[in-house]
């Protein structure tokens, strides 16, 4: 809502609460099951006012978890420009309402000490990001990648370090492989900072967290998982049914390639369709839905380009239970 032209949030944006939040593993924190990311539509290239309208929509509706990385724009750090933007135009008395995560892991500048998994990438880089973002802290810092060569145990003394810091109140990481997350999993509460969350891809197409024991594993260690791009940057949703949109993701090309849709997936998406369709649902609502009635899940973590696509989105919080013949 706008107030002479200052943003208000929603008096009535926490009204859905016992549908909307989960607790996140065993800590104390509770996450909305759906989430925003910034990956895409949040950069400098992005149209300031939608990226603002639509970050309105969410925590107008309780979506209090956004999430971020060095490297999200483009350019690398524009999207993190943009959260800082939005810290000091709206934000900034809703501070303590917000859960704001970041990471490192990817390139982000050239050199040495601008990627993967060492103590000066990740020092550096979170110093740069609360400047870029406006902040004091972040809510959560994640390891964006598991870096083969640098040894776990700098990485994680890393995170340890910037938890003891107070630049960040909780850690995560993103895309480690099991047996790196289990040592992980020990290595942080050996240091009195237990890992919050992993965050993983899991969605209809890509089933990879289940089969290769990861959900199972934080569910039983209780430790949280979010899953990204749930909607298979938009292949699990209903545009790509009847071609190639013009103004869609797959026809800038760049993350999301043509190649991916071949007939076959087609085919499969169409009869997805139709069992969404059954279930009086669309496709983007029934595939969300889907991740968060797994066991383990806490949140959904979505990207959207407008203010209608979260909106049909967050339908997802109230869908009906699966039975085991529906997928
Ligand atoms: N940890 C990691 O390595 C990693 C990797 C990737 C992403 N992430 C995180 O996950 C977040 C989400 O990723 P994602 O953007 O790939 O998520 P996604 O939810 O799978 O895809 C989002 C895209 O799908 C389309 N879409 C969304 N809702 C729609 C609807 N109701 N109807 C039609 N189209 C719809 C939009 O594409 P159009 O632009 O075509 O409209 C939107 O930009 C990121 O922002 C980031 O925070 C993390």
């Amino acid at each position: 809502m706008e107030l002479k032209g200052r943003y208000v949030a929603d008096s009535h944006r926490y009204d859905d609460s016992d549908a909307l939040y989960r607790r996140c593993g065993n800590s104390g924190i509770l996450l909305p099951k759906i989430s925003l990311g910034f990956w895409h539509n949040f950069g400098g290239v992005d149209p300031y006012e939608r990226s603002r309208a639509i970050t309105h929509y969410a925590f107008d509706h309780g979506i209090t978890h956004f999430d971020l990385a060095n490297n999200y724009g483009p350019p690398y750090g524009s999207a993190e420009e943009t959260m800082g933007r939005l810290m000091t135009d709206d934000f900034m008395p809703y501070r303590d309402e917000l859960f704001i995560s970041t990471k490192a892991g990817y390139d982000m500048w050239e050199g040495p000490y601008g990627n993967w998994g060492s103590r000066k990438y990740l020092m550096a880089s979170l110093n740069q990001s609360l400047k870029r973002m406006n902040l004091d802290y972040v809510d959560l810092f994640y390891s964006h990648r598991y870096d083969p060569v640098t040894p776990l145990d700098e990485t994680l003394q890393a995170l340890v370090d910037i938890v003891k810091s107070g630049k960040a109140l909780y850690v995560g990481i993103s895309r480690w492989p099991l047996e790196a997350l289990k040592y992980a999993n020990e290595y942080l509460r050996q240091h009195d900072v237990p890992l919050l969350i992993y965050q993983g891809r899991l969605n209809l197409l890509d089933k990879e967290p289940q089969e290769e024991g990861i959900l199972d594993y934080c569910s039983e260690q209780g430790i949280g998982f979010i899953s990204f791009s749930p909607l298979a940057q938009g292949l699990l949703t209903d545009r790509y049914l009847k071609g190639i949109p013009e103004d869609s993701r797959m026809n800038k090309g760049k993350f999301l390639k043509k190649e991916k849709l071949t007939p076959e997936l087609l085919d499969y998406l169409k009869s997805l369709n139709s069992i969404a369709e059954g279930r009086n649902e669309t496709l983007a609502e029934m595939a969300l839905a889907w991740i968060l009635h797994q066991k383990g899940i806490t949140s959904v973590l979505v990207g959207a380009s407008n203010v209608e696509q979260l909106d049909k989105n967050m339908k997802c919080v109230h869908a009906e239970p699966f039975r085991n013949q529906d997928i």
